[in-house]
């Protein structure tokens, strides 16, 4: 028995959703929670399966984790002991790399399996292990295990050659407690980091320049407990906002930030959306006309993001004429494609690109969700589609979005989840 998620397409979708914390803050969040000697709260946690794992490799460090009514969770690292990290939630997500870091910050010693999480093509980690290696750390890998050390870390000038997202925040967490000032250069910009860097400066951490590509972390020798809410999802919001633009008579995203999704408004701007702009939400009208093609190229922060490719990229076989991808952060991620061409979309796929030709009826199929967005993509398309759209490996999904079929079904969308053979 395997539980998939099944769309009854076309059904206009109205109302208000509500998004969630951003997954990818949180999960950089918890693990940096450990840098504390206290108690830390964090409120704004969505219900995913990625905070589970986290939850399990926290226990596993003897850390206390306390999850309160709604969102909130305590994370008490008080007790805890820099166990070796080799359970196998360690390999359910990208994420649990960021115990590198915060491990290596506080006991300058860290033993862990591989990370896991969705398979993009290549994911090295080399500069996030440059970085430790800069502060004086060696990193060995045996038998599938990383051992990271160092007798002291001390403070030192890393430059990133790509803007990393992760080796940003690994590092940032990795000096927090180094001697004197570590500077990473051509710094990742994504607003995750923002997150992290204010939850570690509200424990006492001395950071600036997160948000630009200059970082300053001056190393301090004792960390508190603290308050810190979580970001809204800016990926779970864009995803809403392409449904939105899909499939909606009218419909309120609310609880974002729309400062952080300024690439994705201009671009449903430009294909024709009627929305409205406010403080923290945006509505949709649907479409007013017929889409006008655009192309899309995704780029670090604050460029189109590639984890909203592929959800837009079901959007845009509903678009006239041809519309190009170009895809540079993962040139391999693509995999939706396939998937969406079962649909009968129209893709013409390249190297790092493709090309929709549209506009294309979509029909219900049995599709599989490769990777988490590429799950977001596949229940955009279902909503559009004419028939019933059968979705299997929606662990994928359930790993970074949450309740997304509740969420749909209170908007009026015609989706269940059901355990078929
Ligand atoms: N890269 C390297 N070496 C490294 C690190 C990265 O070559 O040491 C390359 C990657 O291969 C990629 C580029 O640099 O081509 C950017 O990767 P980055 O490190 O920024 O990605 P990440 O930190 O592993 C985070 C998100 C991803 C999101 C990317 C890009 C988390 C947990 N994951 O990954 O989110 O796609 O940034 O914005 O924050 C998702 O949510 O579906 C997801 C995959």
């Amino acid at each position: 028995m395997e539980e998939v998620i099944k769309i009854e397409g076309g059904h206009p979708l109205s109302g208000e959703v509500f998004i969630s914390g951003s997954k990818n803050a949180t999960v950089a969040l918890i693990p940096a929670a450990i840098l504390a000697n206290g108690p830390v709260t964090i409120c704004g946690i969505p219900d995913i399966a990625d905070v589970d794992s986290l939850a399990v490799l926290l226990e596993e460090l003897g850390v206390e984790v306390v999850f309160k009514s709604g969102d909130h969770i305590i994370i008490d690292p008080t007790h805890m002991t820099n166990e070796p990290l080799v359970h196998p939630a360690v390999t359910k997500l990208r994420a649990s790399y960021y115990f590198m870091g915060a491990l290596l910050g506080k006991y300058k010693e860290v033993k862990m399996k591989m990370p896991g999480g969705c398979y993009l093509g290549p994911r090295p980690i080399d500069l996030h292990l440059k970085g430790f290696e800069a502060l004086g750390a060696t990193v060995d890998y045996q038998q599938g295990c990383y051992l990271i050390k160092a007798d002291k870390l001390v403070g030192n000038k890393v430059f990133l050659d790509i803007a990393s997202v992760g080796a940003t925040i690994n590092i940032m967490m990795a000096a927090v407690y180094a001697e004197g000032r570590t500077i990473i250069e051509n710094a990742a910009k994504e607003p995750e980091i923002i997150d992290v860097a204010s939850l570690l400066n509200k424990m006492g951490a001395v950071i600036r320049g997160a948000g630009t590509n200059v970082i300053t972390i001056d190393g301090v020798e004792n960390l508190n407990g603290c308050f810190h809410e979580i970001i809204p999802d800016r990926i779970e919001a864009g995803t809403f906002i392409i449904i939105g633009a899909a499939a909606a008579n009218e419909m309120k995203i609310s609880n974002i930030i729309p400062q952080h999704l300024e690439s994705l408004i201009s671009k449903l701007q430009e294909i024709g959306v009627d929305m409205t702009i406010d403080i923290d939400s945006i509505t949709i009208r649907g479409m007013k006309k017929k889409m006008e093609e655009t192309d899309i190229k995704t780029l670090p922060y604050p460029g189109f993001a590639t984890d909203l490719q592929a959800p837009i990229t079901a959007l845009l076989t509903q678009v006239s004429g041809d519309c190009k991808i170009k895809e540079t952060i993962y040139p391999e991620r693509f995999k939706h494609c396939l998937e969406l061409q079962r649909m009968g979309a129209d893709i013409e796929l390249g190297s790092g690109s493709a090309v929709i030709h549209g506009p294309t009826q979509l029909y219900g199929d049995r599709v599989r969700a490769t990777d988490l967005r590429c799950g977001a993509s596949l229940v955009t398309a279902g909503l559009i589609a004419e028939g019933i759209t059968e979705i299997h490996d929606i662990y994928h999904i359930d790993r970074g979005y949450d309740d997304l079929v509740g969420k749909l079904k209170n908007l009026g969308a015609v989706i269940w989840r059901e355990n078929v053979d």
